[in-house]
């Protein structure tokens, strides 16, 4: 079968552009290397792919056998040319589901008709590659300066993990891990966007404020899960983002309640409404409630974001109600 694609592939692309085939759960993800995106190529391949028994998916990501070297001084403002509206999905705690949320309502977005971006900058844990299937796959770079984006499920999207060693400490500090982000943020070539997604690194440290400072945001939004911990380091992101101007556009709760497959009994591990009623004593929107579901994980780590695996879930759903309340408040 993996040869099958391959050969679609390359009568399509020319065999030298095809790097590799891999066929997992039937998605096929064909990697193609040198290369740009021509749209009307890629719907072709892709339809000729899914044609094929056994195949219901087909992500076509488009990559670049030379890493990118050299880092640039950080400037004064980063401005993103092509992209209209920008929001940051933060957390003041770590693992309480920021990428998750961030890349589900990235592709939420997408569907309510808008072109959309997803920039992961989190130097510290990059986890889009791993969730929208390119892990390890260094972006494409046709002129030497610039990058092409990762386009694939209708989002285009670049994450400071293709520049990092995930084995490795990170050993960016101060101007040289804000230098790699102003590059990968001003320098790839976006194309028109209707919105930008970021994904913030956790917390509330240098690199988050240089972040919301240097980058024009049109507005925050804070995951928290429900419980006490939390919600104060939810607290202290909000009153960061409020520092720098940024408008908060509301609270998000993750793994807010289970429900159990078998028998439908719903659990409250980490509590519940936490981050609701902080919302209402900060006098802030509540965005939302995502349950703790098992194929929000299994799908986010099969490089298969729910919203775009299971659209018709519930979960999906839960997503795509609080896309609709951002392109609301944002006036899209
Ligand atoms: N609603 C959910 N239901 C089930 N699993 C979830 C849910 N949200 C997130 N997870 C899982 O929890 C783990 C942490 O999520 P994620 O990586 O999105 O958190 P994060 O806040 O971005 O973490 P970090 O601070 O490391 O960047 C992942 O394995 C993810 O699949
Ligand atoms: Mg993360």
């Amino acid at each position: 079968m993996e040869e099958l694609v391959k050969q679609l592939a390359a009568a399509v692309y020319g065999s030298s552009s095809v790097d590799g085939v891999k066929i997992i759960n039937g998605r096929a993800i064909i990697t193609l290397v040198n290369v740009t995106d021509i749209p009307e190529k890629t719907a072709e391949l892709r339809r000729q792919v899914e044609n094929l028994d056994g195949i219901a998916r087909a992500s076509i990501i488009f990559t670049a056998s030379k890493a990118f070297s050299g880092l640039r001084q950080p400037d004064d403002m980063w401005m993103v040319p092509g992209v209209k509206k920008i929001i940051a999905v933060a957390s003041g705690k770590g693992g309480v589901g920021k990428s998750t949320t961030a890349v589900n309502l990235a592709l939420a977005i997408a569907n309510h008709d808008k072109k959309v971006a997803l920039f992961d900058a989190d130097i510290y844990g990059p986890s889009v590659p791993a969730m929208l299937g390119y892990e390890g796959m260094p972006p494409a770079s046709l002129d030497g300066k610039t990058f092409e984006p990762f386009t694939d499920m209708d989002i285009r999207s670049m994450s400071v993990g293709t520049l990092i060693d995930k084995t490795q400490p990170l050993i960016w500090r101060g101007a040289k891990a804000c230098g790699a982000l102003q590059q990968l943020l001003c320098d790839t070539n976006w194309g028109d966007i209707d919105v930008m997604v970021i994904d913030m690194p956790p917390g509330t440290g240098d690199i988050q404020i240089t972040l919301s400072q240097k980058v024009k945001m049109d507005g925050a939004v804070i995951v928290s899960t429900p419980q006490d911990i939390a919600l104060i380091d939810a607290v202290k992101g909000i009153n960061m983002f409020k520092r720098v101007n940024v408008p908060i556009l509301g609270l998000v709760e993750n793994m807010s309640y289970y429900i159990c497959e078998k028998c439908g009994h719903r659990a409250d591990i980490f509590g519940h409404d936490g981050a609701r009623k902080t919302a209402e004593n900060m006098g802030e929107t509540f965005l939302g409630e995502i349950p703790l579901h098992y194929s929000i994980r299994q799908n986010a780590d099969n490089g298969t974001p729910i919203v775009y695996a299971e659209p018709d879930s519930p979960y999906a759903q839960a997503y795509n109600q609080i896309a609709e309340k951002i392109i609301t408040r944002l006036g899209i």
